[in-house]
């Protein structure tokens, strides 16, 4: 079976299971050790058939678990799409996802990397997720606390790692006094631009969606898996020198000590936008995203991923981590 994935790269799976419902997950689990879990297959690079049996999560469904004046709390199951999940709740009338629109994969993967883009992360929204323990097959609720969130980084990629599949994540959402957030990128820019004042919710998606979709390719027509690496988190003193030769170097504060410099930028200041080794390479409206223009290989796009960060290595001595898990 092929695994499908956003990279539309070629990986067989020599044990394939769809699984549509706990039941089936707890089935599988006492059955097959080591499974591979596959969501939305849209942030992992896949460079090798895989012999792990791969545990599809296609579980449905969207709840409403609690309601007040201002807010409602959604359960959404790990295998509902995240935009089109995203695209529910604005329909209701609520807020607190807008900013998260168009970004690829579905609800269980969310928590796994924190996912963010314009100022929010999963973190800001997200009240608990629902996960089984492989080992155990116990279910447990993990708070938004316990989920040590950071920077595209939660306790499933570090302490608990391999050690949960998510199969459900729960929201808290405003109905009304909604905390939109529009000063980050060009979205206030957009609203401006349509005389659009007070906006709503579902106006402050359509102004991300435009964004998103004016820079970022659409994995149905060019394989990719959004930012292949993290942005980088430096010294404050080393950004100082960097800032006195490329003066301008964007940078976002992130204590008294580091700033966080966007990879994009220092890619593209290599002279590596459109970079391209056959059918892998760097996209040409932003840098930060490798894409597969067509038959390229997992292993095609991993010799890009580290092409470019020896390159940035050299010039801006900064160490690039991948943000797209590699298998
Ligand atoms: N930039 C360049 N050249 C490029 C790309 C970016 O100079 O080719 C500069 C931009 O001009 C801007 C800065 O870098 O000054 C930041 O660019 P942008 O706002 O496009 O965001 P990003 O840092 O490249 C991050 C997230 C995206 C998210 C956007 C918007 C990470 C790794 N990526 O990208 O998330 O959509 O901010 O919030 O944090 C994803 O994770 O898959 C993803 C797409």
């Amino acid at each position: 079976m092929r695994i499908p994935n956003t990279f539309n790269v070629e990986a067989q799976a020599n044990t394939y299971l769809p699984i549509y419902s706990e039941e089936k997950l707890l089935i599988a689990l006492a059955q097959y050790n080591n499974p591979f879990v596959l969501g939305g297959g849209s942030n992992m690079l896949i460079t090798h058939n895989l012999d792990q049996p791969v545990f599809h999560i296609l579980l449905k469904g969207i709840t409403l678990e609690k309601e007040t004046e201002t807010c409602v709390w959604l359960k959404a199951q790990a295998g509902e799409n995240w935009h089109r999940f995203v695209q529910y709740t604005l329909e209701q009338g609520y807020g607190g996802l807008e900013n998260l629109s168009l970004i690829y994969g579905n609800v269980g993967a969310a928590p796994v990397q924190n996912i963010g883009a314009y100022g929010v992360e999963l973190r800001d929204v997200m009240e608990s997720c629902e996960a089984i323990n492989i080992h155990t097959l116990q279910k447990r609720i993990f708070t938004n606390a316990e989920c040590a969130f950071g920077y595209r980084e939660s306790i499933f990629k570090g302490a608990e790692k391999g050690n949960y599949i998510i199969t459900a994540v729960t929201f808290k959402l405003t109905k009304r006094n909604h905390l939109l957030h529009t000063q980050y990128g060009a979205i206030q820019q957009k609203l401006t631009d349509k005389g659009i004042l007070s906006p709503t919710p579902q106006q402050v998606a359509a102004a991300v969606i435009e964004i998103r979709q004016s820079k970022l390719p659409n994995p149905s027509e060019i394989g990719n898996c959004g930012s292949f690496f993290k942005n980088p988190v430096i010294l404050k003193t080393d950004y100082e020198k960097l800032f006195a030769q490329y003066p301008d170097l964007p940078s976002y504060p992130i204590n008294e000590i580091q700033v966080k410099v966007p990879a994009g930028w220092l890619i593209e200041h290599c002279g590596l936008k459109g970079y391209r080794q056959g059918d892998a390479g760097v996209h040409a409206q932003q840098a930060l995203v490798l894409v597969n223009y067509g038959k390229a290989t997992g292993n095609d796009i991993l010799a890009v991923a580290y092409y470019v960060k020896e390159i940035v290595q050299k010039q801006f001595s900064i160490s690039l981590d991948f943000e797209v898990n590699i298998f």
